[in-house]
Formats: C-alpha cells, structure tokens, sequence
C-alpha cells in the first residue's frame, strides 16, 4: 500500500536547528506560511521538548514536525580504549590555544535523552505529522510505532548508500545533505560511505539529488545544503528534490532563537569563508572560520564529549558577544543572510521571487 506523504503546499522546509536557533515561533510561522516547520529536539530536556511541540501545536493547524538526535557515535568514533586518551589530548590542545577557558576536567557523554523523545514525538498532537532523525537511523520497530501513530518518518543522508538504506528501513522521506550544508553532518556511521565529509570527494548536491531521486523511486527526497536563494532552490527541484530543507538563511528570521552574536556574525562576517570542524563536538560540521577553527585544525570524532568539552567556552564567547569561540554554524550561502519575518525569507527562496 502507498503511504500518504503529508508533503507540504509550499517546497520549502524549515531546518531543524538544535542550539537556540529553532524556536515554536519560528517552526510555527513556517508551517503557517505553507511550508513545513521542523522543530529542533537536540539538547533539550525532554519536558522542554514536549512544551515546545505543543507550543507550535497551539500556534498553527498546519502540519509540522520534530528532530531527533539518535545515539549513533560519530563517524570514525575511536575504540573506548583510545577514548579517553584523544579526549584528553583535545582539551589540552584547546587549554594551550585558549589558556583562559573553562574546560571541564573529564569527559562527559550521554544519549541526549533519545528513548524518551521518541516517546514524546509518538504520542505528539496529530499535526506534528513528521518526526525527523539526525545522525542514525532508528530501529525497525521504532519506526514502525511511529508510523503506526500517523507519523511520517525522514531519515538523513549524505551519500548514495545512505539513500539506499534509508530507504531501506522504511522512511517516507529522505533528507538529502549537500556538502554546503551548514551545522552538522548528517553523515551516519556504518551507513553512508565512508569519506561522506570530504569536501574534495563529496559530490555535488544537484547531483547527489539527481542520484538520491533515482535510487528512492517512489519516496520524496528532501535535499539540503548551502541554499543562499531561489536559483538553488530551483536547480535542487530541477534535480529531483520534491522539496528543499533550508536552515542557515532562517537563523536571522525574526522568530528565530539564534545567540546574537551568532546572528552578528551572519551579518558583519560575510568575507569569511566556511569549514568543516570537528574541534567544537567532535562530529563534523561546517562553521563560519573563527580562531576555534583556525587554530584546533585537528579534533577525535569523539560526539557528543568534546560538544560538552567545549560548551561553556562557547557559553562564555555568546555571553561575551566573542564570535572567535562560538560555534558559528553557517552553510556555505550564509552571506545571503538577512533579518526578516521567516514568512519574508520562505517566500524569497521560491520561484517567483528569483524573476
Ligand atoms: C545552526 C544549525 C543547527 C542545526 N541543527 C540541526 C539539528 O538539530 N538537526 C538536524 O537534523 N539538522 C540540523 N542542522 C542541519 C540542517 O538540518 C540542514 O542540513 C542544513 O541547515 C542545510 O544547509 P543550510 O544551513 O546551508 O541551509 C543544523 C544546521 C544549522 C545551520
């Protein structure tokens, strides 16, 4: 039996953005507008999570969604053995380039509550019609359940044997994620091909799409990745795309909970170029280039301990207005960054807008 994919009206979706940037408000005026607000589950304790979902619930009748974190290690995550060693050779390496930063004395590790958000995203009101994993891909059983319950189910992917296992182990959609992409990696270990993150081999992402589109047959691909304006939008949906998840030009919508120094480096850093980190959370993820980038080059693929290494060092940069130690997590179309309702910048990426 074909399942009835809740695509929406418009193709744009909302980026999920664990962090602060994503907020009810702003996956709220998304879906509002017509397309489809993806809320960020990330970080967040679980009790928090699910006033969130029914904060948007309350704000719109249309459709929406939520992100889970799935407690996959990262990509080339070394033995437990050598664990502890490379973690510790990290954080000297950050006390040596920042000898004034808080860094917490030992490692810290958890499964960002994955079991109970699973649970929360189930039993969610039934207009959050999409439920949205990072970094792995549920079990069988799991995403039964949540298909069982009405939800639809997007895994991510980054190579064209992720698409192939995505779709695979049942989801109804599968988000594509261009190199350019900014934030993390949605690379999954064991299930994309190895070298997912290497800008040198990558492919491109209209070809990627072109392929993923092919391979997925009847299930929608959603790409993703470094869209700075309508004409990406289109050459994605030229490529296959039935829609086209954009993060990075809805951090400086108004709705949106983005750090203001974060925001600021949006706006004022636009001569920088982005790259791929591990040093702030030991998984890749593309960033504005800053002094953390710059001068940790190296990092262990050791997610989510060096993301709580480095959390109140990067706590301290927003509080201190420092963009030279945050986090700056930007696609490579950030200069398209401007501050408007997310209503504004949704209708800016379509077709319209590009004549
Ligand atoms: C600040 C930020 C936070 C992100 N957090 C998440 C997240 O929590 N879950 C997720 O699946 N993807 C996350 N992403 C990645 C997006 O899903 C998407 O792949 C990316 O934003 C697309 O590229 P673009 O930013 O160039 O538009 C994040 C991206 C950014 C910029």
């Amino acid at each position: 039996m074909t399942r009835d994919i809740p695509l929406p009206e418009l193709p744009i979706v909302l980026a999920p953005m664990a962090g602060g940037p994503s907020t009810p408000e702003l996956t709220a005026a998304v879906s509002a507008a017509g397309g489809l607000g993806l809320l960020a589950g990330g970080y967040l304790a679980p009790e928090e999570l699910s006033r969130r979902i029914d904060a948007v619930a309350a704000a719109t009748d249309r459709d929406f969604g939520v992100n889970i974190f799935h407690p996959t290690p990262a990509p080339e995550a070394p033995p437990a053995a050598a664990a502890a060693a490379e973690w510790s050779a990290h954080r000297a390496r950050l006390a040596a380039a920042f000898p004034d930063a808080a860094l917490p004395a030992t490692p810290h590790a958890d499964d960002d509550g994955y079991a109970a958000k699973l649970e929360i995203a189930r039993a969610a009101p039934a207009h959050c019609r999409w439920v949205s994993f990072a970094f792995g891909h549920p079990a069988a059983a799991e995403i039964d359940r949540l298909q069982a319950a009405g939800k639809a189910v997007a895994l991510g992917a980054t190579t064209l044997a992720g698409v192939r296992a995505a779709v695979a182990a049942g989801a109804d959609a599968v988000v594509v994620q261009g190199i350019g992409a900014g934030g993390h990696r949605a690379t999954v270990a064991g299930v994309d091909d190895p070298g997912a993150d290497d800008p040198a081999t990558a492919p491109g992402p209209a070809g990627l799409v072109a392929a993923a589109a092919a391979a997925a047959g009847e299930v929608p691909v959603i790409a993703a990745g470094g869209v700075a304006g309508p004409a990406d939008v289109a050459r994605l949906r030229a490529a296959g795309a039935a829609a086209v998840q954009v993060g990075t030009l809805f951090l400086t919508a108004e709705e949106a909970g983005t750090k203001p120094a974060h925001v600021a480096a949006l706006l004022r850093l636009r001569g920088r170029p982005t790259t791929l980190t591990r040093a702030f959370s030991g998984r890749w993820a593309r960033s504005i280039a800053n002094e953390v980038t710059d001068r940790i080059p190296e990092a262990p693929a050791l997610y989510p301990q060096l993301h709580h290494l480095s959390s109140p060092m990067r706590a301290a940069a927003a509080a201190a207005g420092d963009p030279e130690r945050l986090n700056l997590w930007a696609g490579s179309g950030f200069a398209a960054c401007r501050v408007a309702p997310a209503a504004e910048i949704l209708a800016g990426l379509l077709p319209e807008a590009g004549r």
